[in-house]
């Protein structure tokens, strides 16, 4: 099966609003470049107003073909959480995708697979694409655990999915060593775990549904090393930190995936 590419920019907590706005036009503007790519923005949440604005969403879709994106969300749908924002609130916003647990969050705000899971299921309810992330730290890469760790966390975050739900995620597989660090994991051993994850998800749902799942790859993606990215049977894509705060080098690795 032949799988559209989904290129997604994290802009993490960078930017402010007027330098948001103006990142989103940019990319709009180059989009063209990227022709058969589905390329998402996800900006920080108290910027998705300013930036569906400016990419002129309407219903989830903008003229440019530009998608918007949480880079979280809570798992209820509304009540008492402080601070937290629902899948109903991105839709609200224009939002098409939301990405759920990063490996920052699940670092520093200790998010579980369980949670993460019940925020998939949550933002499929609200008919938000999920974009889950999963990914070995650096010591279990070398206590050669790599495969049991995304093992793990793929069965743990997307536990309770039907087939029908399986088939409308995207996956990021970002080694946690390979992230903000200039490390980018070698082309062979992305391709590796992306393999490992299609067989996890032939087992979950179907060999057929599988072969349709998008599974991105994160960390340290550059335009000078998305080629070699994109070259892999199973790399079906991008999900970028530092390189997507900058509109030509983002549109770059969007069109290396074409
Ligand atoms: P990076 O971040 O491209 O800056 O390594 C990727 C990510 O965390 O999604």
């Amino acid at each position: 099966m032949s799988r559209t590419s989904i290129v997604a920019g994290n802009w993490k907590m960078n930017l402010d609003r007027a330098g948001s706005i103006a990142l989103a036009k940019a990319v709009a503007a180059g989009r063209a470049q990227a022709g058969g790519v589905d390329v998402v923005l996800c900006p920080p949440s108290i910027y998705l107003s300013a930036v569906g604005d400016a990419l002129e969403i309407s219903a989830g879709v903008s003229p440019a073909g530009v998608g918007l994106g949480g880079q979280n969300m809570w798992d209820q749908p509304s009540g008492a959480f402080t601070g937290e924002i629902s899948a109903s609130m991105l839709v609200d916003m224009g939002c098409r995708y939301v990405i759920l647990g990063h490996s920052e969050r699940r670092t520093l705000l200790a998010e579980t697979d369980e949670l993460i899971a019940s925020k998939v299921r949550a933002a499929l309810a609200a008919e938000l694409t999920p974009i889950v992330c999963v990914g070995e730290q650096l010591a279990e890469r070398e206590a050669d655990r790599t495969h049991e760790v995304v093992s793990r966390q793929v069965r743990g975050s997307l536990a309770g999915l039907t087939a029908d739900d399986l088939a409308k995620v995207v996956i990021a597989y970002e080694p946690v060593w390979a992230i903000g660090t200039g490390k980018v994991a070698t082309p062979e051993q992305a391709q590796d775990v992306h393999a490992l994850i299609r067989s996890l998800l032939a087992e979950l749902a179907s060999p057929g549904i599988a072969d349709g799942i998008r599974i991105q790859y994160g960390g340290s993606v550059k335009p000078g090393n998305a080629a070699d990215l994109a070259a892999q049977p199973d790399i079906d894509g991008a999900l970028v930190g530092g390189a997507s705060l900058e509109a030509d080098g983002f549109l770059a690795i969007a069109a290396a995936f074409r």
